[in-house]
């Protein structure tokens, strides 16, 4: 078994040495772009942390398989800035700002190739399950990316349609590093989809602190723009659950916020206020806290040892209670 610390620099060290160079640059710059910007590499990380649970051999047909999961959504952080209209991520311009769309599109476009050409270095005998899994986690990820989008200009959605949108969005592709981890590592299938459901719910987690630090985060940490997700009338957790517990009276001003546009900081200032009537804040720790342990409860049948189970309560501490 590795430590996390020994992962964290075998992801970093496979990544800065990929090589990815090629003509025209301006297709592959975004690429390197992204990669060098750092981000916390959650994906990968837990993807080689379950295999390492069981397996001692971090070889390259497992180390690039987990780093396709990086680059894909590297990819999709490229294509989601574009149609979240954001200026700034990981603290640097986003692609469209710097390269414009067309270019942030097709660059995106050679990354998602990419990942597929790093998990064809997995193992023969994985490859095909590896293949299905990251095939349908792609196709989770474009449907939840789509219902956000709906969802920006619906009144009103409810907590369920929400958790089911950031299960897809969010929650599958966490899932999918963590069942590629188990699978790779030759654990049975009953028990990689234990680990399946870990990751959705330990993404669900991550999603809900994702929109919780998009307006209590500080800018510098978190490095994208903090009230971004006010700004466009995203359901947020933080909206659909204000909706939920609001009275009639600060419905009616919620739907008057949500309407405001113009100057974004009185629209942030003013949705904050009305969040921090209802304590909202406080109610979506309680709720990041409910599915982090809903994420640990699911792992209660691999029966790992004290050693192994240490390592994902330790992952799972640091990828949910965090600032950036
Ligand atoms: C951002 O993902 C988008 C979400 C799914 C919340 P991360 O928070 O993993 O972003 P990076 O990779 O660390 O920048
Ligand atoms: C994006 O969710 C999830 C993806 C699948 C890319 P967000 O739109 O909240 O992610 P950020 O906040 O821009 O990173
Ligand atoms: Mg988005
Ligand atoms: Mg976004
Ligand atoms: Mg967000």
């Amino acid at each position: 078994m590795y430590t996390l610390s020994e992962i964290d620099s075998i992801v970093e060290r496979n990544i800065i040495h990929l090589p990815l160079n090629g003509e025209p640059q301006e297709l592959y710059d975004p690429l390197k772009y992204m990669l060098s910007l750092g981000g916390k590499r959650v994906r990968p990380r837990l993807c080689l942390a379950i295999y390492s649970l069981f397996k001692d051999n971090l070889d390259a047909n497992v180390i690039y398989p987990a780093i396709a999961l990086e680059i894909f959504h590297s990819f999709t952080l490229i294509h989601d800035d574009i149609m979240d209209k954001a200026d700034v991520r990981r603290n640097n311009p986003t692609v469209h700002k710097k390269w414009g769309e067309n270019i942030a599109i097709l660059s995106g476009d050679v990354m998602f190739i990419k990942a597929y050409q790093l998990l064809e270095k997995s193992k023969p005998e994985h490859l095909l399950p590896l293949l299905n899994l990251f095939s349908k986690t792609a196709a989770d990820v474009c449907e939840g990316q789509q219902f956000d989008m709906n969802y920006e200009t619906m009144p009103l959605i409810t907590i369920e349609e929400y958790i089911n949108m950031i299960a897809l969005k969010t929650g599958a592709l966490i899932a999918c590093a963590a069942k590629m981890g188990a699978i790779m590592a030759g654990v049975d299938n009953k028990k990689a989809d234990l680990f399946y459901q870990f990751g959705r719910k330990i993404g669900i987690a991550f999603q809900i602190t994702d929109d919780y630090l998009d307006t209590y985060g500080d800018y510098k940490l978190f490095g994208k723009k903090i009230g971004g997700d006010i700004v466009m009338n995203k359901k947020s957790w933080l909206l659909v659950e204000s909706f939920r517990v609001s009275d009639g009276e600060q419905k009616r001003r919620l739907r008057s916020a949500l309407a405001m546009s113009g100057d974004d900081q009185a629209k942030i200032d003013t949705m904050k206020a009305l969040y921090d009537e209802m304590q909202i804040k406080q109610r979506a720790e309680k709720e990041i806290e409910r599915y982090y342990n809903e994420a640990i409860e699911s792992l209660k049948d691999v029966e790992l040892n004290e050693a192994q189970m240490a390592i994902m309560i330790d992952f799972a501490n640091k990828i949910t209670y965090r600032t950036r």
